[in-house]
């Protein structure tokens, strides 16, 4: 496994690699993240994995001096599984420069995680489509942890006709069914104990959607309800549709329930795929 900081010396390594598929993270890597390269790896002859923490998508509020950063230790994870290359590059090799030129995902970037992290995903898709430019890849692998993210990046390859297949795995949980997050570290134990309600609490709306004896606003008001008892600060229980995670209309049978809410300072963010 090679350990790359430059652009420079990652084109030179990538030179005459017939395809390599991309998974980027920003490190702290756990389970859910290792989950992802190996859905990589059979798909390419090299997988590529970028660590960087990218400081256009945090908030001026936001946990970007905190955010754990754990190199060695993700190294050491990655060289157990199938990764061919970590690109790690600094601020400066990234953003050498102000970045004036910036991916601006509307509509979508202005609802649910958009509407409570303004220009969050201005900053994701700024940076991956940069980090495309850098890799080159012909496949890049997402988790569905991050639902709306997922939405925001396949709808800019869409567009933009970038030449990247955008692939898409499973959220990886703890038994307990938390989702696992890096930021699950800043959770106390007994904010860890609680934490998996939210997962429960999705489940139950999916089960009471299905069901359908009360209106989907009953529904998830009491959702909301149920975390705030027990001392949740919600942001959205909400019911979509799978396709723009627009409010859906009568016909609509994809769906997916999308949650965010405060435990304490963490705050947790899960969601649920339902085919009605
Ligand atoms: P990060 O939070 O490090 O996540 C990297 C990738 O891991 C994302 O695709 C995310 O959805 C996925 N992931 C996180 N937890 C997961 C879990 N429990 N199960 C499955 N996949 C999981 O998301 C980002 O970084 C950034 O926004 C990034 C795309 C790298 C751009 O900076």
């Amino acid at each position: 496994m090679e350990v790359i900081h430059t652009v420079a010396e990652l084109r030179k390594y990538l030179q005459g690699v017939p395809n390599n598929v991309f998974v980027p993270t920003m490190g702290n890597l756990h389970e859910g993240h290792l989950r992802l390269v190996e859905e990589a790896a059979p798909r390419g002859a090299c997988t590529v994995v970028s660590i960087f923490v990218n400081r256009l998508q945090f908030g001026p509020r936001e946990d970007f001096d905190r955010y754990p950063r754990t190199l060695a230790d993700d190294c050491r994870k990655l060289e157990s599984i199938d990764c061919d290359v970590v690109f790690a590059p600094d601020e400066q090799e990234l953003y050498p420069e102000p970045q004036t030129y910036t991916v601006q995902p509307s509509g979508i970037e202005d609802i649910l995680e958009g509407a409570v992290r303004p220009g969050h995903f201005r900053g994701v898709a700024t940076v991956v489509l940069k980090l495309f430019n850098m890799v080159q890849p012909h496949a890049a692998v997402f988790g569905k942890k991050d639902y709306q993210q997922c939405l925001v990046l396949q709808t800019m390859a869409r567009q933009l006709a970038l030449p990247v297949e955008i692939i898409l795995a499973e959220t990886v949980r703890a038994e307990d069914g938390l989702a696992l997050s890096s930021r699950n570290q800043y959770l106390s134990a007994a904010e860890r104990a609680e934490a998996p309600r939210l997962y429960r609490v999705l489940q139950e709306v999916r089960d009471a959607v299905r069901t359908g004896t009360h209106s989907w606003a009953t529904i998830e008001a009491e959702a909301m309800t149920e975390l705030e008892r027990h001392g949740w600060r919600p942001d959205y229980i909400t019911v979509r549709r799978r396709a723009d995670l627009l409010p859906p209309k009568d016909e609509d049978r994809e769906l997916v329930i999308l949650g965010a809410a405060r435990l304490g300072t963490p705050r947790l963010l899960d969601n649920l795929e339902l085919t009605l």
